[in-house]
């Protein structure tokens, strides 16, 4: 279990030194909103708010889950959570599974609602943890209570990672159960549940499994952005591991794009967080218009957070800008306005749409 927790420190650090971004794109040069050129609305008058979970965010945005459980999450988690409570959005804290073993920790975890008393926070567990698998038994439900107490959790996210868990040597193999395991903890919490994924996307069907199953928001996480096989690539070629380096590298660009995932979860009904690979309020915009209800930013929030507040505060700013800009520019007041807005789907992403049995004008609608 120490294995998990360095593990961790060296996630953050390759991942905010090195190149893991894959390479398969997320779909945004794909979708496209028609210009409006008398948009006939003032740009300072454009409300960048939403309603979701039952809770006024000022921003359509949620920082994904990064980090917590060894020492130096506590000032990134701590400057983020600030940047969460100063704009008025929500943050997803990293996996709490370390805390199972080292309940110490809990202050990188703490520091989140103790520097965000007001901001909407989302706890997070792997599905993987919550079945028994070689070497650790399964998380207990009351294990789950205490992380959702420790932040004073608004929401719990269950994250899914089987991408990761494939290309890493000490990954968890076992996967039966998880789907009854979601619906157990779905029904035993008094919050929403979250399920995420965190880079290789969710379908349709399983979009639909999942809500059978109690959850009440995906989190998509599609491919295109920070790749986890890539980083795990990085951590193998580092031990001179050249099996576990290859099989990174193999599939370091798996998954389903974030656009493809977002109009595919949106199919199911719950809301959506579209996520993976969101790097300008302009995916942002995209994002809303293909009728998400928020958008989550991981790694390039991270590599601010690593430089101090002021960095995250001034990304964030820039984003926020990008975002109205590209929501004046479609005459769209606010974000219900742009979610209402038709968008223009093209090329590589219109193929996988189609190749699905996607209804393309449905999705627009
Ligand atoms: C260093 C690092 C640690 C992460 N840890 C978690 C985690 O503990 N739980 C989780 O659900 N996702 C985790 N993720 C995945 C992110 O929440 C997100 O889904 C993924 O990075 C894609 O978003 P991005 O392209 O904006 O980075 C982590 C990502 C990074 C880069």
């Amino acid at each position: 279990m120490e294995q998990a927790i360095e593990r961790k420190a060296e996630h953050l650090h390759i991942s905010t030194t090195m190149d893991v971004e894959a390479k398969v794109g997320q779909g945004w040069e794909d979708v496209h909103l028609p210009h409006e050129c008398l948009p006939e609305i003032d740009r300072d008058e454009i409300d960048l708010s939403v309603e979701f979970c039952g809770r006024h965010f000022r921003y359509p945005l949620i920082i994904s889950a990064l980090t917590g459980g060894h020492a130096k999450a506590v000032a990134i988690n701590e400057t983020l959570a600030k940047a969460a409570e100063h704009f008025g959005i929500g943050m997803e804290l990293g996996s709490q599974s370390p805390l199972i073993d080292f309940p110490h920790l809990e202050r990188s975890y703490s520091i989140a609602r103790e520097a965000a008393p007001n901001a909407f926070l989302v706890g997070n567990i792997g599905a993987s943890r919550l079945i028994q698998q070689q070497g650790s038994a399964a998380c207990t439900l009351e294990q789950i209570q205490r992380f959702i107490q420790v932040i004073g959790a608004d929401a719990l996210a269950i994250h899914l990672n089987l991408l990761q868990e494939s290309v890493m040597p000490e990954g968890d193999a076992k996967a039966k159960g998880c789907t009854e395991a979601i619906a157990r903890v779905a029904q035993a919490i008094s919050i929403p549940l979250f399920v995420k994924e965190t880079g290789a996307g969710i379908s349709k069907a399983q979009a639909l499994k999942l809500k059978q199953n109690g959850a009440s928001v995906l989190d998509i996480s599609g491919a295109g952005g920070t790749s986890m096989a890539l980083v795990e690539a990085h951590r193998a070629a580092s031990r001179q591991n050249l099996r576990y380096e290859r099989l990174g590298q193999t599939f370091a660009h798996w998954g389903i794009p974030t656009v493809i995932s977002t109009i595919e979860a949106k199919a199911s009904g719950l809301p959506i967080i579209a996520s993976g690979g969101i790097r300008s309020g302009l995916d942002a915009a995209k994002a809303l218009a293909l009728g998400a209800n928020l958008v989550g930013v991981a790694r390039p929030l991270l590599s601010c957070a690593v430089k101090g507040y002021e960095a995250v505060v001034d990304w964030m700013e820039t984003f926020f800008s990008e975002l109205s800009i590209a929501m004046f520019l479609s005459a769209a007041p606010s974000v219900k306005e742009l979610q209402q807005r038709k968008v223009v789907i093209l090329g590589r992403s219109r193929e996988w749409l189609e190749q699905l049995g996607c209804d393309l004008r449905a999705a627009n609608e």
